[in-house]
């Protein structure tokens, strides 16, 4: 048994007995050339009789990517099949009922070949053919007829020859010729006389498995919303949506026209620009037929991630009309909504969805639109509790979970990226590796599905003991390769791993994480020993952090907002430290002008580690921030998804030359987290939302927020909103949970127990107003502003020597807010008050 598996007699089982189910082989063109990069798509077909069929099924699977056929018509709606797995381990065979489409007499099966993931080019390293050197294609029919019950495959009868599909890459494009596609090729009868036999490909069976996850789709479209003509005088189509998939096009012109789409996340200064897909050529090319009546033409084997489409060689002038956006993903279910009085946050989660939409082509994905597109496990550890919030991924994660199990026996580490495309071994890296642990306790907590856990254990502990063999005799992980607080903002450009938070103190921090929910994990599932044993590996690294990185009275000797963020959340420091902790958090988020200055370790746990410290103010004010780099500017320049990094596009409108400009990565969109939990205020108070809190954390200006969930109980839901001063806070249970319900700025502190059914309370409630200005604001920001004349006043009036100093005296570098300086000053107790009092009086002016 290769690897760990849902039980099914097709699964996991040795070849030999494997082929004992299968009577299909994999089969390829014999013209396909190894390693050419512009070899056609293979057709392949054969004929076969039916007499009075009462049943036929139709198993398909390949290496490579494959659209099967059955007498003219496509079978399934599936897109890119079989998806991308680690297909050495685990390759999904899809099932159709096919007894519809089966006529009596001869009946002709085909199928058309892509090369796909597992012989095109894949990864960042420009590797070819991972998985095998050329497509194979896997079909087999089974039929109940009068005949009895029989099979038939792909085998050596069968023939392969070739159509419209001229060169087909995930990375480059398809290019195709409606002249020489044969529009009967896979009808009974048609003569292949001139087509080739296939090669009959040896290949181990083992891996083939029945897919129990969503399949790739087309699931939605959009119409273009204006066609542009850029300085340049090129002509764009613009969808108005950063997404995954292609163009289909509708068109009338003269045969042997060629029309060039070339895909594009972004304009920059007004022109189409293509920096972004790094070396993927992301273009589509459809040369015409010629037929009067107009013609319809989308890709099959590929996609790209784009907004903008550059469109050349179209015949008279694009019509909107004439182009649809078809957006490709994993179909999975949407699960979570959230809604809110903020426009601009209202965007941001809409950027977040469409991020991981776009991420979640077969696997979950760093991007869709450059030469990269992996499953790098990092991002998806970042924003799991986001992912799954959101959609139902369980079956999605699952399989990509069980391939990481593979992938990690057979290398002996969780690779950077799985399906595994790297050459070299992946070291066992914080955050990245940690999601053998991470991921499988998220999807618990989401399901409270105990068999994951179970089916992942073995992953579980065999990362969790590898980073033991490497600890230091303190029990730190002090050494070895990290990619740290990746994107930290203030990392050199040429080093995004550099960022200001030491790496080995983010894996330190992780690891006391990651021990203490596999301690956890190992105690549900019996294994008493083993709770026993990570129990004290926990034990052991938290005091090693604390002796290293904790001084004695409690603060960080590497002092960064990340840093504050994964010892609170992650429950590290002693509790007498937390409330000083969260103090230099918030004091850190200020400095930074309430910008972000954290990166992918830190990002999806700064607002939270704020708000469980008393600074929900403090978050509020980090979210809503819109200058750069923060959650909001990207929306002012028109983000439509998730940012790799938040400058990626800069203020000039120029984008950041550091290469790691991707506009669609989903990884930082895990802030959508805070918005779920606390804005909305929705959680599972026990693994599968058994029983549920509810506790909205009202701030910002806002006056109203939504969380919707469909948890495995049934429909959650909570609506907070302030009108007239009278708070309305309404919750739906599922029938059965029991829910805590903490009702925010209620004047008793209500904190009520309730259960099924629809519940709603209001009661007067005053907010204050969302201040933008602070304390902590910083001093060069406050300078600025005409208010610093009345700043300077009010301190010149408490500080004796600031009244000798004069108006223009530069205080800041004295101090870096007024806050700082409160703290530190002995002055008049009235100072703070007065000081608080021209802010406000500032900000209301504005409002
Ligand atoms: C990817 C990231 C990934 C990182 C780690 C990048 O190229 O796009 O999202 O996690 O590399 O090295």
């Amino acid at each position: 048994m290769l690897c760990p598996g849902p039980e099914d007699d097709l699964v996991n089982d040795s070849n030999d007995r494997a082929r004992g189910r299968w009577h299909a082989q994999f089969v390829a063109s014999p013209r396909f050339v190894r390693g050419s990069t512009d070899n056609l798509a293979a057709y392949l077909r054969r004929e076969v009789a039916v007499t009075q069929v009462r049943q036929a099924t139709l198993h398909v699977t390949a290496l490579g990517l494959i659209e099967p056929w059955l007498n003219g018509v496509r079978v399934g709606d599936e897109v890119l099949a079989p998806g991308w797995t680690s297909y050495d381990h685990r390759l999904a065979v899809s099932t159709y009922d096919v007894t519809n489409i089966v006529r009596e007499g001869d009946n002709a099966i085909g199928a058309v070949l892509g090369e796909g993931w597992a012989v095109g080019r894949v990864g960042w390293e420009g590797r070819r053919s991972v998985w095998a050197d050329r497509p194979a294609a896997f079909l087999q029919l089974d039929v109940e007829d009068a005949n009895g019950s029989w099979s038939v495959g792909t085998d050596s009868t069968w023939r392969a020859g070739c159509g419209g599909v001229q060169a087909n890459s995930l990375f480059e494009g398809e290019v195709f010729d409606a002249r020489l596609e044969l529009p009967q090729w896979c009808a009974p009868g048609f003569a292949d006389a001139a087509w080739q036999p296939v090669d009959v490909v040896e290949k181990d069976l083992s891996p083939l498995l029945p897919r129990y996850w969503e399949p790739i789709r087309a699931v939605e479209e959009l119409p273009a919303r204006q066609i542009l003509t850029t300085p340049a005088g090129r002509t764009v189509v613009d969808f108005g949506q950063n997404l995954s998939g292609w163009v289909r096009l509708q068109v009338t012109g003269p045969a042997g026209t060629r029309i060039t789409l070339r895909h594009s996340e972004t304009l920059i200064h007004g022109e189409v620009d293509f920096e972004t897909n790094r070396g993927a050529a992301a273009t589509d090319v459809y040369v015409l037929r010629g037929d009067e009546a107009g013609e319809t033409w989308e890709p099959r084997f590929t996609f790209h991630g784009f907004r903008y489409v550059d469109v050349a060689g179209w015949p008279g002038t694009v019509d909107p009309a004439d182009m649809t956006a078809v957006v490709v993903h994993s179909d999975m279910r949407r699960t979570g909504w959230f809604d809110t009085s903020h426009d601009g946050l209202n965007q941001l989660h809409s950027n977040v969805v469409w991020s991981m939409r776009d991420n979640f082509v077969g696997v979950p994905t760093d991007c869709p639109q450059r030469d990269e597109r992996a499953g790098w496990t990092g991002d998806i550890n970042a924003f799991a509790s986001t992912a799954a919030y959101l959609y139902d991924v369980r079956g999605v994660l699952g399989s990509w979970l069980e391939d990481l199990a593979c992938e990690q026996r057979a290398t002996g580490s969780v690779p950077f990226v799985v399906p595994n495309v790297q050459v070299a071994p992946s070291p066992p890296t914080a955050l990245w590796g940690d999601v053998a642990v991470n991921l499988p306790w998220v999807l618990y907590q989401e399901t409270g599905d105990e068999e994951l856990l179970r089916r992942q254990y073995p992953s579980m502990t065999a990362f969790v003991d590898q980073v033991e063999a490497v600890l230091d005799e303190t029990g730190l992980w002090s050494k070895g390769f990290q990619l740290g607080d990746w994107l930290d903002p203030d990392a050199p450009p040429n080093n995004a791993a550099g960022g200001k938070t030491d790496a080995h103190l983010v894996a330190s921090a992780f690891f006391c994480r990651t021990t203490e929910q596999m301690a956890r994990t190992a105690a549900l599932l019996g294994q008493h020993a083993d709770a026993e044993r990570y129990t004290r590996l926990h034990t052991r690294v938290r005091d090693a952090f604390r002796n290293e990185w904790v001084t004695p009275a409690g603060r960080l000797a590497n002092e960064s907002q990340t840093a504050y963020a994964l010892v609170i959340c992650f429950e590290v420091l002693e509790p007498a430290h937390v409330e000083r902790a969260g103090q230099r958090l918030a004091d850190l988020v200020a400095d930074a002008d309430y910008t972000i200055a954290t990166g992918f370790a830190g990002t999806p746990f700064v607002v939270h580690a704020l708000t469980q410290t008393g600074h929900a103010d403090v978050a509020y004010r980090l979210v809503l921030q819109e200058e750069c780099p923060s959650f909001l500017y990207p929306l002012s320049k028109g983000a439509t998804t998730t940012w790799e990094r938040w400058d990626a596009i800069q203020p000039d409108g120029s984008l950041n030359s550091t290469g790691m400009t991707s506009l669609n990565h989903y990884a930082l969109g895990a802030v959508a987290d805070w918005l779920h939990r606390v804005v909305g205020g929705l959680s599972a108070a026990a693994p599968g939302y058994a029983a549920l809190r509810v506790a909205p954390v009202p701030g910002g200006g806002l006056t109203r927020a939504s969380a919707v969930k469909d948890t495995p109980q049934g429909r959650a839901a909570v609506t907070w909103s302030d009108s007239d001063g009278i708070r309305t806070v309404e919750v739906t249970v599922p029938d059965g949970v029991p829910a805590e319900i903490v009702l925010p700025d209620h004047p008793e502190a209500l904190v009520l127990q309730v259960t099924g059914g629809t519940h709603t309370w209001q009661y007067p409630c005053v907010t204050r107003p969302f201040n933008s200005l602070d304390l902590r604001t910083p001093i060069t920001t406050l300078q600025q502003m005409p208010l610093w004349a009345e700043v300077m006043a009010v301190l010149s009036r408490h500080v004796p020597l600031l009244a000798t100093a004069g108006p223009d005296f530069d205080l800041s570098p004295w101090a870096r807010s007024l806050h700082e300086l409160v703290r530190r000053s002995p002055y008049g107790p009235g100072m703070e008050a007065e000081l608080l009092g021209v802010l406000e009086r500032a900000v209301a002016a504005r409002q």
